[in-house]
């Protein structure tokens, strides 16, 4: 629970800092002391500390330091936040890069739904759910949003995992009952609601106190449900606040039209999920590429947040690019995800370089009305952007003292002397650009959730 002891707690570091606190913030703070407290939370953030005198503050401000470890971070090293995956498909971990090019429909219906079909083996999910989280970790992700397969008994099966490996996660069973094959969809509405109900049940009993992990709603998109699934979610929504929803939203025109002739009652998405009851604060909406006024303006009245999936809109069918910076500009909560599956990579380092290409690409095609997005505001929505898009960010998303430690050690210099392209001159502020444009998992030291170490 969150009071307990962790492991290796408690913990400080003295060094560089780098983290957001808006869009317009980046925090560069060299010669801070971060102290992390039992319970995985940050007690204590100081700037401009001399390394001489960290144990002397330490004692001044309570602790006993000689019963501290202190990591003293040396030059070419820094904190950051941990990622935060805002939209990711467990179950595709394993087919990235099949299918690139071809339209959503037929992607889903020849290669995804297929490959998310072999997760009703408990076996394999249990493998491939491990290995899925596992690589999350590695690359820094702290916080990721899955949607499962459409088996209950899998979906349960990676929230235990994530439980188990120490990540922060919400895990949905994936609503899907029909326009998919019968081998591969929930068999009625009734049975898709009661299964989401036994989950959300079994995911709260995994983690009780909600430390780490909590269920999702996740239906699939309107194409995949009919109205009785949609109300039977909007019912369960409304008889619990705190649940957070998923759902792709205004991905691809092959799928708005698809929708329009499957909901004709409904001028657009924003009018047919919210009838349903499924937009609110807590709605997490997978790419918003088509985007006019009037549903921007509903997305922003109903407090929902975008996750901005460059790599998948780039190349499943027709290049697409999302207004970010419309978004930005109307104050809608806006994060970064993977879309792993549909995403060639599950790396929010290779979104974040996709976010920067996408958005160059949107400032040519608005005549320049939408200006590219800074490597500043990136990093912010790879972090706090995508706590707040997860109505996370009381807890995560930066180093405010109070919040939980998710953070991720960046190593950037070899012991030997330098690493490619690193330079001995080079200002920490171009260390950290160098490192989020070039790096890699292998600069990724270190990986913290709660305080506590995770990476293999
Ligand atoms: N729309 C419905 N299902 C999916 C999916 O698995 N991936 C993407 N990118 N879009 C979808
Ligand atoms: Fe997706």
């Amino acid at each position: 629970g969150m009071g307990d002891a962790v492991p290796g707690l408690p913990l400080a570091f003295h060094g560089t800092i780098i983290h957001s606190f808006s869009s317009k913030e980046l925090a560069i703070q060299e010669n801070s002391l971060l102290v992390v407290a039992n319970d995985g939370r940050i007690q204590l953030l100081l700037n401009d500390v001399d390394p001489d005198q960290v144990k002397n503050i330490l004692a001044k401000e309570g602790y006993t330091p000689d019963a501290f470890p202190v990591k003293y971070l040396q030059r070419g090293q820094f904190l950051i936040p941990g990622f935060i995956d805002t939209h990711n498909h467990a179950p595709q971990w394993a087919q990235r890069g099949v299918g690139q090019g071809k339209v959503l429909m037929d992607w889903l219906n020849d290669i995804t739904f297929p490959h998310e079909a072999r997760f009703e083996d408990p076996a394999y999910a249990r493998q491939m759910y491990g290995a899925c989280v596992r690589g999350g970790l590695r690359q820094g992700i702290t916080t990721a949003s899955y949607y499962g397969s459409q088996d209950c008994h899998a979906s349960k099966i990676l929230a235990e995992v994530c439980f188990e490996l120490g990540q922060r996660a919400y895990v949905g069973k994936c609503n899907m009952n029909q326009n998919a094959p019968d081998w591969y969809r929930d068999q009625s509405a009734e049975e898709s609601i009661r299964q989401t109900k036994d989950f959300i049940t079994h995911v709260r009993s995994v983690d009780p106190q909600a430390s780490l992990v909590t269920p999702i709603l996740t239906p699939r998109f309107a194409i995949s449900c009919d109205r009785d699934v949609l109300s039977g979610l909007g019912d369960i929504a409304r008889e619990n606040p705190d649940l957070p929803i998923q759902t792709h939203f205004d991905e691809a025109e092959q799928e708005i039209r698809l929708t329009k002739e499957l909901f004709p009652e409904f001028e657009n998405e924003a009018d047919l999920y919210e009838h349903f009851g499924l937009l609110g604060k807590r709605s997490i909406l997978a790419h918003c590429i088509f985007l006019d006024d009037y549903q921007m303006g509903r997305v922003k009245a109903l407090e929902c947040g975008v996750s901005h999936c460059p790599i998948s809109t780039a190349i499943i069918g027709p290049f697409m690019a999302a207004p970010i910076r419309e978004y930005l500009r109307r104050g809608i909560k806006v994060g970064l995800g993977t879309d792993n599956g549909g995403g060639f990579s599950s790396s929010i380092l290779d979104v974040i370089r996709l976010a920067f290409v996408i958005s160059n690409a949107r400032q040519e095609i608005s005549n320049g009305r939408d200006p590219v997005l800074t490597i500043q505001e990136i990093f912010f929505l790879a972090t706090l952007g995508g706590a707040q898009v997860c109505c996370l960010d009381e807890k995560i998303g930066n180093f405010t003292v109070g919040k939980e430690f998710d953070a991720l050690e960046i190593h950037t210099l070899n012991p030997d002397g330098i690493m490619t392209p690193v330079q001995s001159e080079d200002s920490t502020a171009m260390i950290f650009e160098k490192f989020i444009m070039s790096g890699d998992d292998r600069n990724i030291a270190k990986v913290f959730v709660r305080g506590r170490s995770v990476k293999a």
